[in-house]
């Protein structure tokens, strides 16, 4: 490599196939992929493309929502850091800010929640659709057939270029999630629905629509209560991830944002994403007690599987969200009694972040180590646990979905693919 001279803000490639030098532009620490198209070896030639699979290198976008450095562990909603956010903030307000970017004022705020908390309810005949799911249905395959459903309700959601139709049906998103959740779960229980309270937080709404009984009105407790309302903002936004790229794809052919954020939730059910906390509650599980842990490692770094919970495929020194979690867990304990998994839970950690595998595979709790643990003592089922996820992701997948639409840079999402099949054939005569 020559580096004698230096030319900012360009790529010098030379093509060793023809001889043939071109200076690309760098912009924003991107050059663009279109640029390689002039790269030919003969004017016939379609021309240089990138192969990334899994787009591990390829920035789909440019977006000013969410910031990571996975390096040093930075997660920022809109500038602001997570940490300020998990302490100060409600859902709610994070939800305005990643949509508007911008913190809502008190008024804003107040004008916010009430039109959230006024499309709470679903329509009856949605009841009847869950209904039809067979008793033992995942919730999550209840809730991604459920959100689709939605659009059939809200034909004019297809007006997706008018403002106020997309901010009402975001409104209508993030206000009937809960519900829909609730009702899932509720439906594989065989109990009955019980309707949304708006004199309810957002979170305690939700707790109500899960847990109310024979009461007339539902109390949430309030530690648990703002517990659940730090999940959803950890959850909210996650920049270019597989269910927020479906989002963007499935809205860049412009479907409705009922339809767009189904894909989004059929993305989040794989085991690969929004799975991972109920892995770590098994893990913990077959673990059975603390005086395993370190036979259980030793076979970790015996390579005969995977230590869950630990490592991301960003952050590379620790999981800002994993950190502020874990004093989650340690609330929720105080009310619902000490966990045995958690102590399992805190010996590997201890263990692990001590140990030169982990060390020198820079691996560290994610955000699923302590999640699922902290559902769990809550008393909710490991089926529901993506579901939560989703409830938590909606405003970052509509502010995603929204961002992209009003790009002008965006068309229809098509990737390019190397084709590696014959080339011609023909059928025998
Ligand atoms: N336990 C033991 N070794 C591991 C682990 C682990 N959890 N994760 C990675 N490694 C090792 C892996 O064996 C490989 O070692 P070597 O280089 O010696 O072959 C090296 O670390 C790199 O692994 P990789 O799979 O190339 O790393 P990645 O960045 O592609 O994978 C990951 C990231 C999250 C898929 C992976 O760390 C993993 O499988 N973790 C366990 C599952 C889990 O907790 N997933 C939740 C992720 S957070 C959810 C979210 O934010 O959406």
């Amino acid at each position: 490599m020559n580096d004698a001279e230096p030319n900012p803000d360009r790529l010098t490639v030379t093509d060793s196939r023809t001889g043939r030098t071109y200076e690309l532009p760098i912009t924003e620490g991107t050059v663009k992929a279109l640029d390689l198209r002039q790269i030919k070896v003969s004017a016939d030639d379609f021309g240089l493309m990138t192969y990334d699979p899994a787009y591990q290198n390829t920035a789909s976008c440019r977006s000013t929502i969410t910031y990571i450095d996975g390096d040093k562990g930075i997660l920022r909603y809109r500038g602001y850091p997570i940490e300020e956010l998990a302490e100060r903030s409600s859902f709610l307000e994070i939800a305005y800010l990643l949509l508007n970017g911008e913190m809502p004022t008190t008024e804003e705020l107040k004008t916010w929640t009430a039109e959230i908390t006024n499309h709470t309810f679903i329509h009856e005949n949605i009841k009847r659709f869950i209904d039809g799911f067979h008793h033992d249905a995942h919730p999550m395959g209840i809730l991604v057939s459920a959100v689709g459903a939605l659009s059939t309700f809200y034909p004019e959601s297809k007006q997706i270029h008018d403002p106020a139709t997309r901010h009402r049906e975001i409104v209508r998103l993030i206000a009937k999630m809960p519900t829909l959740a609730a009702f899932a779960y509720r439906h594989a229980m065989g109990l009955y629905y019980a309707y949304p309270d708006d004199d309810l937080s957002y979170t305690g709404n939700f707790l109500n629509m899960m847990w109310r009984a024979t009461e007339l009105k539902y109390k949430p407790n309030p530690v648990l209560e703002h517990a659940l309302d730090v999940l959803l903002v950890l959850h909210a936004d996650h920049e270019q991830n597989c269910s927020t790229s479906t989002m963007r794809l499935v809205g860049s052919s412009q479907a409705d944002p009922y339809s767009a954020m189904s894909a989004a939730c059929a993305a989040l059910y794989g085991p690969l994403h929004g799975g991972a906390n109920e892995q770590v509650l098994r893990m913990l599980n077959t673990i059975g007690g603390v005086a395993n842990v370190p036979e259980y490692i030793r076979r970790v770094k015996a390579g005969e599987f995977r230590l869950m919970g630990f490592g991301h495929r960003v952050y590379k020194n620790f999981d800002p969200r994993a950190q502020l979690i874990k004093r989650v867990a340690e609330e929720v304990f105080e009310v619902t009694g000490p966990s045995p998994l958690l102590d399992i839970a805190l010996e590997i950690e201890r263990i692990a972040l001590e140990d030169d595998y982990f060390i020198a595979h820079k691996l560290y709790p994610n955000v699923d180590f302590y999640s699922g643990i902290i559902y769990l003592a809550m008393g909710i089922p490991v089926e529901m646990f993506p579901v939560l996820f989703a409830i938590g992701r909606t405003p970052g997948w509509l502010a995603q979905w929204e961002e992209g639409l009003l790009d002008p840079d965006q068309k229809i999402g098509r990737p390019r693919q190397v084709y590696a099949g014959y080339l011609e054939r023909h059928l025998k005569s």
